[in-house]
């Protein structure tokens, strides 16, 4: 499908079937994730993915009260780290040393260019986690579509009740979005081929 009639086919899909969806198509949503770009490539985040029955009525009583939770084929936890310490950093470094086969005279000169901002203290850093984040849930939410799977981005959820039934080190690490994977219910949902709410073109983009 052309990609502008697949942005208009996909939506934040409010019903699901419950039917699952392939471990093929699910290992390419994450690679999707795993390519988005991310500031300075740090990747910022990781993702819970769990299918666990159990685990998502829990999330469903204790955290997000909202349907599709419990309709999905599966649910992605995104959570964003608080702070990225030294070893973080020296650790992706010598990634990007090894992979692209760079010199120490660059890496020195990129280690400077991150320390600038992880060092900043006017730039909050966990929102700064979190933008990178938004970005890995609008690739997915991409690669979902692509594969015809539906997809519901979910930030209303109680972070604080997930971060405790996720037993997450708040020091550390957050919950921020959710992306509910599966296939629409066409009966159930009311969204179902409603057309887009969205600003026109002269009132979005700025030409200058
Ligand atoms: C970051 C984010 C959080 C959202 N949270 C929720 C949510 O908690 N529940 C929900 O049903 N939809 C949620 N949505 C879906 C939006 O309401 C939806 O994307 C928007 O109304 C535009 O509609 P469309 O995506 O169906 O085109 C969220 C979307 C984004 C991007």
């Amino acid at each position: 499908m052309d990609l502008i009639k697949l942005l208009n086919w996909r939506y934040a899909t409010k019903r699901m079937t419950g039917k699952k969806i392939s471990e093929e198509d699910l290992n390419t949503i994450l690679e999707a994730i795993r390519l988005a770009p991310s500031a300075y490539g740090l990747q910022p985040f990781k993702v819970i993915v769990t299918e666990n029955k159990e685990l998502l009525d829990e999330i469903y009583e204790k955290s997000c009260p909202q349907i599709v939770v419990k309709q999905a084929s599966h649910l992605l936890i995104f959570k964003a780290s608080k702070k990225l310490d030294e070893e973080y950093i020296e650790s992706y470094l010598r990634e990007l040393k090894q992979v692209r086969k760079e010199t120490d005279e660059y890496i020195d000169n990129y280690r400077s260019k991150i320390r600038k901002v992880i060092e900043n203290p006017e730039i909050n850093k966990f929102s700064w986690m979190i933008r990178q984040t938004y970005i890995a849930l609008g690739f997915a939410v991409i690669a979902a579509a692509k594969l015809g799977i539906d997809s519901t981005p979910i930030e209303g959820f109680d972070v604080q009740a997930m971060n405790e039934l996720l037993g997450l080190n708040t020091d550390v690490e957050e919950a921020v979005v959710l992306l509910a994977l599966g296939y629409r219910n066409a009966e159930e949902d009311h969204l179902v081929g409603k057309p887009k709410v969205r600003k026109s073109m002269e009132k979005l983009v700025e030409k200058l």
